[in-house]
């Protein structure tokens, strides 16, 4: 499974990308909004942290505007994936982009039909909101365990599951149990998955009987 962070914060992507577990960045209009820089030399930055894809976002809604928008995006490097919206315009120029061999992750998909149409327009990822989901009172994973399903049934899907708008450690062991291909989590959630209470309390009972022995490990 992917791991991809979900900021447009450059020095919480570059603080995780230190840790080695990071494949790639989704960024979103409102992730955009909220680092508060032009976007263009924003995902520039992002671009020379990360060598997997990075998302970013169009913000036409048609598709000759989206087209548009694209081709000067993913001038920006090479690992720049086109994030676009799950309508008809978007999955126009999705096709018109996978034609072009450009990656592009299909964002906002709410329904298993939605994934369907996804694939069939030569999205590389399709981005179910599972958070959202829950948020709604609908069960965000369920959706997820259906798409895997039926993109397994089709060989030449080759659309990848991103699991977007996660908001807890166990949506990301979740999505990993139903075989999802990628989870792009806010930092916070990267950050959960470390900790275990029994961790920090197992390290600190060695080093203190470590202590004890009055030894110090030799160094390379
Ligand atoms: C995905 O690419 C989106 O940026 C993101 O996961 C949305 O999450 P939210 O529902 O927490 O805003």
């Amino acid at each position: 499974m992917k791991f991809f962070v979900d900021t447009a914060e450059v020095a919480e992507i570059r603080d995780l990308a230190a840790t080695g577990l990071l494949d790639g960045v989704t960024t979103n209009p409102t992730l955009a909004a909220k680092a508060g820089r032009p976007f263009v030399d924003l995902v520039k930055d992002i671009c020379a942290i990360v060598t997997g894809p990075v998302s970013a976002e169009v913000v036409a809604t048609e598709t000759d505007g989206m087209l548009r928008q694209a081709r000067a995006l993913r001038a920006i490097a090479d690992n720049v994936t086109i994030k676009l919206p799950l309508t008809p315009d978007g999955l126009r120029a999705c096709r018109t982009l996978a034609d072009e061999g450009t990656a592009v992750n299909v964002t906002l998909c709410f329904s298993a039909a939605q994934a369907i149409l996804a694939a069939k327009a030569g999205a590389a990822f399709v981005s179910p909101f599972v958070g959202r989901l829950d948020d709604i009172g609908q069960d965000g994973m369920s959706l997820i365990g259906d798409i895997v399903q039926i993109y397994a049934n089709y060989p030449a899907f080759t659309t990848e599951v991103l699991v977007a708008s996660v908001r807890h450690p166990i949506h990301v062991v979740d999505a990993a149990r139903l075989g999802a291909d990628v989870v792009t989590v806010p930092p916070k959630v990267l950050r959960q998955l470390f900790n275990h209470p029994l961790t920090d309390a197992g390290l600190t009972a060695f080093l203190a009987d470590w202590d004890k022995t009055g030894q110090t490990l030799p160094e390379a």
